[in-house]
């Protein structure tokens, strides 16, 4: 593959989430029995996944700069609460998650802000759920955790599908590395994860047991 069809593959990996999310909110909308409140809520995420999109235009070099592993620039910075950005996650998550999983969240009962840019964050975490709900075919729980932990933010997205082979779970950071063949995929959102987490600061690690489900976590220096 060479470099443009490589971009073109990430950019149609990254932004059918948003399309999906937006496509789904907004024919919700149209839905008689929602209140003007949760309308409210559904038009935030419509206008949020609008700008996620043109970001991901206007930066099309961050593809470049992954796919030859060089640093992604973090433009935007912003004191952001990751807790209202985690329950916004998991709405947007929503729109994707058949009946059959149950989306549970365990967050801090503190405010935890830190100065970070949330358009990545996001990108992390629904390339993280994404995964969840994916690789859980027959359903059951996600768990999306945020909490303190001495100075960083750790985040957690849990679940009760498939897992990973021991003897694979270090391969799963590598670009186009999918250990599962049955399940469709492109093996490229734990790379872009792996890369955006390094680039705020961090690190992300993975536990798994097969048939039992698996773990992803990832750390952010609160500074
Ligand atoms: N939650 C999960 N449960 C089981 N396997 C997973 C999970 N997340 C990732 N994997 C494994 O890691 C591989 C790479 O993930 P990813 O880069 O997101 O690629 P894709 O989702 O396009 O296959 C997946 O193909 C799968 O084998
Ligand atoms: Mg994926």
């Amino acid at each position: 593959m060479d470099n443009n069809n490589k971009i073109l593959s990430w950019l149609v990996h990254e932004m059918r989430t948003p399309l999906t999310a937006i496509k789904g909110f907004a024919s919700i909308l149209e839905d008689e029995n929602y209140s003007e409140e949760e309308k409210k809520k559904f038009l935030n995420i419509i206008n949020w996944e609008c700008k996620r999109l043109e970001l991901m235009l206007e930066n099309i070099s961050d593809f470049d700069s992954l796919i030859s592993d060089e640093k992604v620039i973090i433009r935007k910075q912003k004191d952001i609460d990751v807790c209202s950005l985690g329950n916004k996650c998991l709405e947007i998550q929503k729109i994707f998650s058949k009946s059959k999983h149950s989306l549970v969240k365990k967050f801090s009962h503190e405010i935890i802000k830190i100065h970070t840019d949330p358009e990545k964050i996001c990108q992390i975490l629904l390339n993280l759920l994404n995964n969840a709900v994916k690789f859980s075919p027959n359903g059951g729980e996600i768990t999306l955790s945020i909490k303190l932990y001495n100075d960083k933010v750790i985040f957690s997205v849990e679940d009760e599908g498939v897992g990973i082979p021991a003897d694979k779970i270090d391969e799963i950071f590598e670009k186009y590395e999918r250990i599962d063949k049955n399940i469709e995929g492109k093996g490229i959102g734990l790379f872009i994860a792996k890369h955006l987490v390094r680039t705020l600061g961090g690190k992300i690690t993975a536990e798994s047991k097969k048939d039992q489900g698996t773990k992803i976590t990832f750390f952010l220096p609160i500074e």
